[in-house]
């Protein structure tokens, strides 16, 4: 959907009166209202009822100029989950998987792509660029794509999960990869769109974080409450900033609280809990795979605010978590999108959060799909038998 200005909710009711309706019936009884609505009624509720991506539904509570044009997915409304089975495992308390996996190019970074290319689209430009440990990189190249833009993606080399690699070559992008880090990536394109008219879309563009709010929006919306946590991995920072930013708006405008935050990062790149940068960050996580976060200032101020903190996990963490939650709920996750899980896991083991009574939401920024290979690269090859049943009940029944 590539519309005019970010409101087209009106832009909607605006073609129901130049449009032909196919209905015949006079009046229509909806599934969902107990009410008699006129043809044109009918149309117009359907329309603005349909969802039709973050910037449709949340677009008045961002901050984008008035030139930007919507390019969408369809992106956010993804579902917050309960996860019952974990919760009881871990302690005695609510817990909420938001599942932004479920996004259209399999990460969060969608919400804030379709804000930042909808602004890039609205004031002319022809060509975006990002650095990414694969998944923004994906996503701006599948925005791009719809908005009929070029773009340039940056990864380190060999560090890029396969699923994020393949996705951007997929969408178009053209792919370089950098014999560096993220961080030298990410210099680099600072330093490329100083100089050259190509439009920067990594999350210190300021239009990304505003898409981002979109989740702690949503969030509210669902537990009509902001939750009393929120857990979530850590990387360059752009989405903790985000967080923090939409939840205090929503707090401002609607009174849903606030949540204290958990920002995890995983302990082989784990600038913000050492408190300086990180030369050569490691991590099997590797969308945080990041020494550097260009917003480790906003981080450390959100979890300051908030009355919560950043910590690090291993990588073993990591994994057990990302296990745990795919065989206890059926969820499957990128190694960093279970940081935020195995974070929240290790401060109630050693007593820093009693979660008791507490809500906690724990933020799944990626689809376990992403990076297959972290989990075929150990697995035992499935048993090979003849196409006979007897041979097959051998197997199973032993
Ligand atoms: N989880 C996943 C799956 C990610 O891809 C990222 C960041 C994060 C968490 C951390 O979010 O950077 O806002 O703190 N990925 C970026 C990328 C760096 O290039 O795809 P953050």
């Amino acid at each position: 959907m590539v519309g005019a200005g970010v409101g087209s909710a009106s832009q909607a009711v605006a073609n129901i009166h130049t449009s032909k309706p196919q209905i015949n019936t006079r009046f229509i009884r909806t599934k969902y209202i107990q009410k008699k609505l006129s043809k044109a009624e009918f149309l117009c509720y359907t329309l603005t009822m349909t969802y039709q991506g973050v910037l449709h539904e949340y677009g008045i509570l961002l901050d984008l100029p008035s030139h930007t044009r919507t390019v969408s997915l369809l992106e956010g409304n993804t579902p917050l989950i309960k996860a019952g089975n974990l919760s009881r495992q871990l302690g005695d308390f609510e817990l909420f998987i938001k599942y932004e996996g479920l996004n259209p190019t399999g990460s969060f970074k969608d919400r804030g792509m379709t804000a930042a290319i909808s602004e890039a689209l609205g004031r002319g430009a022809m060509t975006v660029i990002c650095a990414s440990t694969g998944n923004t990189a994906a996503s701006a190249a599948a925005y791009a794509a719809r908005a009929g833009m070029n773009s340039i993606v940056l990864i380190p080399q060999g560090k890029v999960a396969a699923g994020k690699l393949a996705g951007a070559i997929a969408y178009g992008a053209r792919v370089i990869q950098i014999d560096g880090s993220f961080d030298d990536a990410l210099t680099m394109v600072i330093e490329i769109t100083n100089k050259h008219p190509i439009c920067l879309v990594n999350s210190i563009n300021p239009y990304r974080i505003e898409g981002q709010k979109t989740s702690a929006f949503e969030i509210c919306d669902v537990l009509e409450s902001a939750p009393d946590w929120l857990c979530l991995p850590v990387g360059n920072a752009g989405n903790i900033t985000s967080y923090w930013a939409g939840f205090k708006q929503y707090n401002e405008i609607k009174s849903t609280g606030l949540p204290q935050i958990l920002g995890v990062q995983a302990a082989g790149a784990a600038p913000l809990v050492l408190g300086h940068s990180v030369e050569k960050p490691e991590t099997v996580a590797t969308a945080i795979r990041i020494g550097k976060p260009a917003r480790g200032e906003q981080a450390l101020q959100a979890a300051e605010e908030s009355n919560g903190r950043i910590m690090a996990v291993s990588d073993e963490q990591i994994l057990d978590m990302q296990k745990m939650l795919a065989r206890l709920e059926g969820i499957w996750v990128e190694p960093a999108s279970a940081a935020g899980l195995a974070g929240l896991a290790h401060e109630i083991a050693n007593g820093g959060l009693n979660p008791k009574g507490k809500r906690v939401v724990a933020i799944c920024t990626g689809h376990g799909l992403k990076d297959p290979d972290i989990i075929t690269k150990d697995m035992h090859k499935p048993s090979v038998v003849p196409p006979r049943l007897d041979a097959l009940e051998e197997i199973i029944l032993g």
